[in-house]
């Protein structure tokens, strides 16, 4: 049969809405009866299901306590360790089996079995209890993709300290923030990494961040290398020497309270600071290896890719916990996609023989970008292909479906959020036929709905957007943002539930996004409703861009708009007023461009900084994103009658359609 063509495939699409996972998906997949969506449902017992996954010191008593909303727990009494799950357990079915496949930037090659992982662990765990360390103090890991990430993860996890992980892109600036807010004694970081094949001095931003922080924590580092590369501070703990004293060391596994921290994870909200999302060990363990299991369809013997980065909740869930909970081979790169060279996923994915590759629209809409031509060139042969992090357009999912999994793979569309823990809106693979650009049914057990502004419910499956809202909590939910309760129920529930009432039923988790459910029951997620941007899968707050924007002198005022963007979702503009008797210069652009990267990082830098002379703002001086959003998008302006001078949208309009 000649191949069909995208224009085919597009023309088919628009027929028939739907395509069936191939058979022999079917045949072997994870979750293969519909009775599971029942049993799961059943709540809260049915979730007993996915924490019968883990190996416990002691069986639970209670699955779920909701008598204190919305402070619910689970598992309640039950105890467990993390690390001893995701390693020791493993060993005697599978000591020598491959956990992590590190390929390095410069084409090296690490092969970490379940053996030797127990071993590191181990070590890593000592080295910390010697420095220190002790069961829940915060520990903050600001390590790239090399396998000191996980390894120091699961060292904490094994001695009860928490980690709380900050991707390595943030700041100096940032990573201050969390260490603060953390309340953390430890940095655990590294001399240096590889980026586009260039060395990275990335000790330094810690060095920057030690003058900008109140805490004064001490700092351990890996090398990238035998010996440390670059500019170290003597004040610091060379982790590879430190570890020569703990050879062959062994801790036993901390027995820990289900409802105990693992993590935490920052994450930007609307106003202020980025929140630590907690989330507890038992729940939100049995629910990543739960959807590992059966949305990712992960078996011990497969060969995983996860191609996020472990710094973003995606690789907590779904590098780390869930796949080495079901004691598979992961796959972790250091590098980007186009070092050195576009097809350099592909031949990875050739090299290790992938069977189930995870990424995100933007990756996917970059590949589509860069042309065919590239993964044709490798002999892979993906059975199962993951998105996540942003909506994903029909067009882009067709191209995947086709270029990447030669029509012959399912895609699952994941919708879920740092706050969730794992995968609350997808389709069972086996279970559900694929429909491009939709997240599909909800997961088992869970129950989303949509309300409007005022909290009416809408219709289920109305075909009408609304609010999303998770009525049922879920084992992996967040516990509360760290040392902020008030925060955690002002941000998350009170504006979808009677926070008055002591009954768990009364209180709703709003998940900040906006979303329609089709009449077959399948939702699609249509973006953030709050002030919060998604620039190529990464959550970014515009509040925050702004205050760093602020913080250059020469500003007066500013305002960030999301601008669509054909490859990274959304970017940044800035609109800036500048200070009296300042004048725009590419000067001043580059000082705003600067202070983000030094506040945030390098990955938020605005895409535009427009110099304007007043700002859209309400009567009570509210400034209008929606006006700066729709003028960024050439979109027609919205409603201007309640501005307190309806004419500066449209000169703002008029000077940028006209540059
Ligand atoms: O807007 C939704 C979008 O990403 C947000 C969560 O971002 P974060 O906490 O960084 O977690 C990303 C990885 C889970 C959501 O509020 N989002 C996530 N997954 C999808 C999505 N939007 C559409 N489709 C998805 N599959």
């Amino acid at each position: 049969m000649a191949e069909e063509t995208d224009v085919e495939l597009e023309a088919r699409l628009t027929e028939q809405d739907y395509f069936r996972p191939p058979a022999k998906f079917v045949g072997q997949a994870n979750a293969s009866d519909p009775a599971i969506y029942d049993e799961v449902g059943e709540f809260p017992e049915g979730f007993e299901r996915y924490a019968e996954l883990l190996d416990w010191d002691e069986r639970w008593d209670e699955v779920f306590d909701g008598s204190n909303p919305p402070f619910f727990e689970w598992f309640v009494d039950g105890k467990l360790n993390a690390s001893y799950n995701c390693v020791d357990r493993h060993l005697d079915e599978r000591k020598n089996q491959t956990a992590l496949l590190w390929e390095g930037s410069e084409g090296e090659q690490e092969n970490i079995t379940y053996q030797d992982l127990y071993r590191e662990v181990n070590e890593m765990a000592a080295a910390l209890r010697a420095q220190g360390v002790e069961e829940d103090d915060v520990v903050t890991i600001h390590l790239p993709m090399v396998p000191a990430l996980p390894i120091t993860m699961l060292a904490c996890a094994r001695i009860g300290a928490p980690h709380s992980v900050v991707f390595a892109g943030f700041s100096a600036q940032a990573l201050a923030e969390r260490v603060d807010s953390a309340d953390s004694d430890y940095v655990v970081t590294i001399d240096g990494y590889y980026r586009r094949g260039e060395f990275l001095e990335h000790i330094e931003k810690t060095d920057e961040a030690l003058d900008q922080m109140d805490r004064d924590p001490q700092v351990l580092y890996w090398t990238r290398h035998d010996e440390p590369t670059g500019d170290v501070s003597d004040d610091y703990t060379n982790v590879e020497y430190l570890l020569e004293d703990h050879r062959r060391e062994r801790v036993k596994p901390v027995s820990r309270d289900a409802e105990d921290p693992l993590f935490l994870m920052y994450t930007s909200g609307t106003t202020g600071k980025p929140k630590g999302c907690q989330h507890r060990t038992g729940g939100y363990l049995a629910y990543a290896a739960a959807t590992s299991k059966y949305v990712l369809d992960i078996k011990p013997e497969d060969t995983y890719w996860c191609a996020a980065d472990i710094g973003w909740i995606t690789g907590h869930s779904y590098i780390v916990y869930g796949p080495l909970a079901l004691g598979t081979t992961s796959v972790m790169y250091e590098d980007t996609p186009d070092y050195p060279h576009k097809g350099r996923i592909w031949e990875i994915a050739e090299k290790y023989d992938v069977d189930i590759f995870h990424t995100s629209p933007t990756a996917v809409r970059m590949f589509m970008k860069w042309g065919e031509q590239y993964p044709e060139e490798y002999d892979f042969d993906f059975r199962h292909m993951t998105t996540v992090g942003e909506p994903i357009q029909p067009e882009a999912w067709l191209w995947y479906y086709k270029h990447i999994g030669d029509e012959d793979a399912v895609i699952v569309d994941t919708w879920w959020q740092t706050e969730t823990g794992g995968h609350l809106i997808t389709n069972l693979p086996a279970l559900e036929d694929m429909k491009p650009g939709s997240a599909g049914k909800a997961a088992p057990g869970i129950e989303p709905a949509l309300v409007d502004d005022r909290g009416e419910e809408l219709e289920p499956a109305s075909g009408k957007a609304g609010n999303l809202i998770i009525k049922n909590p879920w084992p992996s939910m967040l516990q509360t943002v760290y040392g902020n309760d008030e925060r955690f129920i002002s941000t998350y529930w009170a504006d979808f539930s009677d926070t008055d009432s002591d009954d768990w039923r009364d209180w709703n988790y709003k998940a900040g996004d906006g979303a329609v459910q089709a009449k077959d029951g399948y939702w699609r997620i249509l973006g953030r409703l709050d002030d919060v941007m998604n620039v190529a899968g990464h959550r970014l707050g515009t509040m925050e861009l702004e205050s760093a924007v602020s913080e250059v002198e020469k500003v007066a005022e500013a305002a960030v708009a999301a601008r669509e963007d054909a490859e990274k979702g959304e970017v940044p503009d800035v609109y800036v007023v500048l200070r009296e008797g300042i004048e725009p210069s590419d000067a001043v652009k580059q000082e705003i461009v600067e202070a983000v990267e030094r506040e945030i990082g390098k990955f938020a830098r605005p895409s535009n900084v427009i110099f304007v002379d007043d700002l859209p703002k309400t009567r009570s001086g509210k400034i209008m994103r929606r006006l700066l959003e729709n003028i960024s998008n050439g979109e027609e302006l919205g409603n201007t009658t309640t501005l307190r001078d309806p004419s500066v949208p449209e000169r703002i309009r008029e000077q940028v359609q006209s540059d």
